[in-house]
């Protein structure tokens, strides 16, 4: 992280705790309930946003090596993500060039991936090495029959991808310099892959992201738990970086931080730093771990479900079981809250997108992350929020 901006951030933590607010938006804002139920607006946001913006697909942690690979199903498509033997992550569709099976699958370590219809064989690089029966194909060249790669880049630690092929990606410019240099000095490269979970939940992703981007709801769904023991709630700091978004949660000990040098000042003791990465993507920095949340949509026909996806890296020794097993009780703390206390609001939210009657939702000037999310998307998509009738 920029360490101008961060004391600057913590700064105006501190300063938004002491006076007990926070940052607020100009203005209430309303969302008419069409904009997460609008069958429509779904099959847009999959066609000109999801399909045709880099995406962070894993950490560069969890393909380190030389021919480790990852499979993921991203919207349907099979997507195969694999480091070559020079070192190179690639991107490919995960779809055999003979009649279309999917050569990979899961996770691992592999030079060569065997398509299990025929055994059409492809290196780590995607190339086309070995067709059995070759006379049969006689006058095809074998170098046009690689798998299809999708554009990708490796950069800030993770990698990344445009899910349709022959488009060009440049996610620097895409997160803009302020972003670009404080996820790449998070140093994601270095932590050691830990592990992902994830769940289906029956809500609109765009309703299930914006629990993300604001504490107002802290104090009644994580009061008991960690979040609200330590994150001062309804409190944060909002700056929009372009689509993006940064914001820092105050911790209640930030208010040591009054009593301390501000060149002594430790970022972990004061916030818990959150990035919004446009459209489906938290960045999360808890000590000792680092985690990436997706929340996207899954496209399943009429039903509207979101995956949220998390993936962990560690920066500690994991040599050490003992620090491993720490790694993990972090691991577990953060899950349980995302897991066992956030799903179940997630539901309820659901059920009201499919079957109230009400016209539009209230974001309040406290929900200033929230605000910023429906006025990207919304805004990306032409969607006009104005068309709240009642
Ligand atoms: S479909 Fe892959 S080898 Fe035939
Ligand atoms: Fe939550």
């Amino acid at each position: 992280m920029d360490p101008t901006y961060y004391n600057h951030t913590l700064e105006r933590a501190l300063n938004i705790v002491q006076a007990n607010t926070t940052d607020m938006a100009g203005d209430v804002l309303t969302v008419p309930m069409d904009y997460y139920r609008n069958a429509d607006l779904r099959c847009r946001e999959r066609d000109e946003i999801m399909m045709r913006t880099p995406l962070p697909l894993v950490f560069s942690a969890q393909v380190s090596g030389p021919n480790d690979y990852v499979v993921r199903e991203m919207f349907g498509k099979s997507v195969l993500i694999a480091r070559g033997e020079d070192g190179v992550v690639r991107v490919f569709e995960n779809y055999c060039r003979h009649r279309g099976a999917s050569p990979a699958s899961g996770c691992g370590n592999r030079r060569t991936f065997v398509c299990p219809y025929h055994s059409w064989t492809y290196g780590s690089d995607g190339q086309l090495v070995r067709i059995p029966g070759k006379s049969a194909f006689e006058g095809i060249d074998t170098a046009k029959y690689g798998l299809i790669e999708l554009p990708s880049e490796e950069r800030c630690g993770f990698v990344w991808a445009i899910l349709t092929p022959n488009l060009q990606i440049d996610v620097a410019s895409f997160l803009g310099q302020q972003i670009d240099a404080d996820l790449t000095a998070w140093n994601y490269q270095e932590g050691v892959f830990v592990e992902c979970r994830e769940f289906v939940a029956d809500v609109n992703w765009k309703a299930a992201i914006e629990n993300f981007a604001e504490s107002y709801h802290f104090q009644t769904v994580h009061g008991q738990s960690i979040p609200g023991q330590i994150q001062v709630p309804n409190t944060s700091t909002h700056d929009a970086f372009g689509p993006h978004h940064f914001m820092a949660f105050p911790k209640k000990t930030i208010l040591e931080l009054a009593e301390t040098p501000q060149k002594n000042w430790d970022h972990s003791v004061g916030m818990t730093s959150v990035y919004w990465i446009y459209p489906g993507t938290i960045v999360v920095n808890p000590p000792g771990v680092a985690q990436y949340i997706e929340v996207l949509p899954v496209y399943d026909g009429d039903c509207d479900k979101t995956r949220i996806r998390s993936s962990f890296v560690g920066y500690d020794n994991t040599d050490d079981p003992q620090q491993l097993e720490q790694m993990s009780m972090a691991v577990d703390t953060i899950w349980e809250a995302v897991f066992d206390e956030d799903r179940p609001v997630l539901a309820l939210i659901g059920d009201s997108v499919r079957n109230s009657t009400q016209d539009h939702v209230i974001v309040g000037r406290n929900e200033i992350g929230v605000q910023h999310m429906v006025k990207t998307i919304a805004g990306k998509l032409g969607y006009d929020l104005a068309r709240t009738t009642n």
